[in-house]
């Protein structure tokens, strides 16, 4: 295999590829390896090409031509084949051929570049390090939020701040799906079926609406901006899936939008990931945010706030970072897959998010006298303090949908009063509890 750090830029051969995978991903690196040769030599110094594809079905139409390339059944088969430099692998999955033909490449001493979250989130640790024993690089900067170039900005451009917090909308299926129940004023059941007939639902409709791929993303950030071993499991992980239109209509009506919001942040007691619905202001660049278009925010002690907003999926967006990863390889740059020698990376004391915040409460009370006076009395018992509130009009007479934004609370004294507030006796149903952020 050539190495371009020894060979020097004007003896170098092609870098070439084994894609494995032909789906959106697969399918649209391919196409800019094809229409855009020229360009890529130019800019990565070496002509790059491919020399066998794989993927589990052959004979699939695709809107590609592979004649040109050698076909490999075996995914690993493909990742040990000696004229192969890089394995693409673009097959998703944290377990199963993915893994495999990341192991077999690593060992076959070839460099990966990977558009797989879920893979890094579980197994990131142990093949960084096995491939940075050998001198190989593992690079994903299509795993998280598409397009946008955010590993390249934690690692690259940020390289010198000490990372304060990161924050975002890593996923662009969930935002779809919030964004179009506000604006078409249609409930989650029937959005969910749109976006499934739409095909933008993973296979496993639950990575998206669970906010597991998030979290996965957000696990994967939160390593380099902090230099902690990926924690997945320590990520707080809650989904879209309770979130109901009357929520998204009354948080419209006090200024403010739901979104699946991730925050990554390194406190006193440990690191905080949370990856859960919150409300943002509507007027906010994130509260602005639509359809599957992701947010990145990211905050360090000298740049200040950074904010990047992109494409978070789909087939160019996604195969423009696999081929920044793979021109980094063809110049030969071999950045570490976290920023920093993943044998350096420390293990993580995980921490719940205990900080005051303010939130949102809806619930159905009893429309009797002094019903309120008793919600009220137990949220001052807990120290809550009620900033606003708002009681609506309702058909059946006998239940008052009411809405309160508390002041800032601990999510400790509101789990508290959430607990007594059935006792009262005055509530019809489950109250629901969303955090504010103001970001
Ligand atoms: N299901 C993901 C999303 C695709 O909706 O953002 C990219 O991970």
């Amino acid at each position: 295999m050539s190495d371009p750090q020894k060979l020097g830029p004007q003896k170098l051969g092609p870098l070439r590829l084994g894609i494995a995978g032909l789906g959106t991903v697969g399918v649209g690196v391919v196409r800019i390896i094809q229409t855009q040769a020229d360009l890529l030599a130019r800019r990565a110094g070496r002509p790059i090409t491919i020399t066998a594809v794989s993927a589990r079905s052959k004979t699939r139409n695709r809107p590609v031509d592979l004649s040109a390339y050698a076909w490999e059944d075996d995914p690993v088969a493909l990742a040990r084949r000696p004229d192969v430099d890089v394995l693409v692998e673009v097959m998703g999955g944290s377990d199963g051929p993915a893994l495999t033909a990341t192991e077999a490449a690593i060992a076959a001493g070839k460099d990966v570049v990977t558009a797989n979250k879920a893979l890094l989130a579980h197994h990131g640790q142990r093949l960084a390090e096995e491939a940075e024993a050998k001198g190989r690089a593992i690079r994903f900067e299509a795993a998280v939020a598409g397009g946008i170039p955010v590993i390249k900005a934690l690692t690259e451009g940020l390289a010198a701040n000490q990372i304060r917090r990161v924050m975002g909308v890593m996923n662009g299926t969930t935002n779809y799906i919030l964004t179009r129940m506000e604006n078409a004023g249609l409930p989650y059941d029937q959005v969910f079926e749109e976006a499934r007939q739409l095909g933008y639902l993973e296979a496993d409709p639950q990575l998206d609406v669970g906010g597991i791929d998030a979290g996965h993303k957000l696990s994967l950030l939160a390593a380099i901006a902090f230099g902690t071993k990926v924690a997945f499991d320590a990520v707080e992980l809650e989904g879209i899936d309770r979130i109901s239109i009357d929520d998204i209509r009354l948080a419209a009506d006090m200024g403010f939008r739901i979104k699946l919001l991730g925050v990554a942040q390194m406190t006193g007691r440990g690191l905080e990931q949370r990856m859960s619905p919150c409300l943002v202001p509507a007027d906010s660049p994130l509260g602005q945010l639509q359809g599957g278009t992701n947010m990145v925010v990211l905050e360090g002690d000298a740049v200040g706030q950074i904010v990047m907003r992109g494409a978070g999926a789909g087939e160019g967006p996604t195969a423009s970072a696999v081929m920044a990863d793979v021109i980094d390889l063809a110049r030969g740059t071999r950045l570490s897959t976290f920023g920093q020698p993943a044998a350096t990376l420390v293990e993580p004391t995980p921490a719940r998010a205990t900080a005051p915040a303010p939130f949102y409460l809806r619930m159905a009370l009893a429309d009797k006298p002094g019903a309120l006076a008793k919600v009220a009395a137990v949220l001052g018992d807990e120290g809550i303090s009620i900033d606003r509130m708002r009681q609506y009009a309702h058909e059946d007479r006998s239940v008052a949908p009411v809405l309160i934004v508390t002041h800032k609370c601990t999510p400790e004294a509101l789990a508290h009063a959430l607990k007594r507030l059935p006792a009262t006796g005055v509530l019809t149903g489950e109250p629901v509890a969303i955090r504010i952020e103001n970001v």
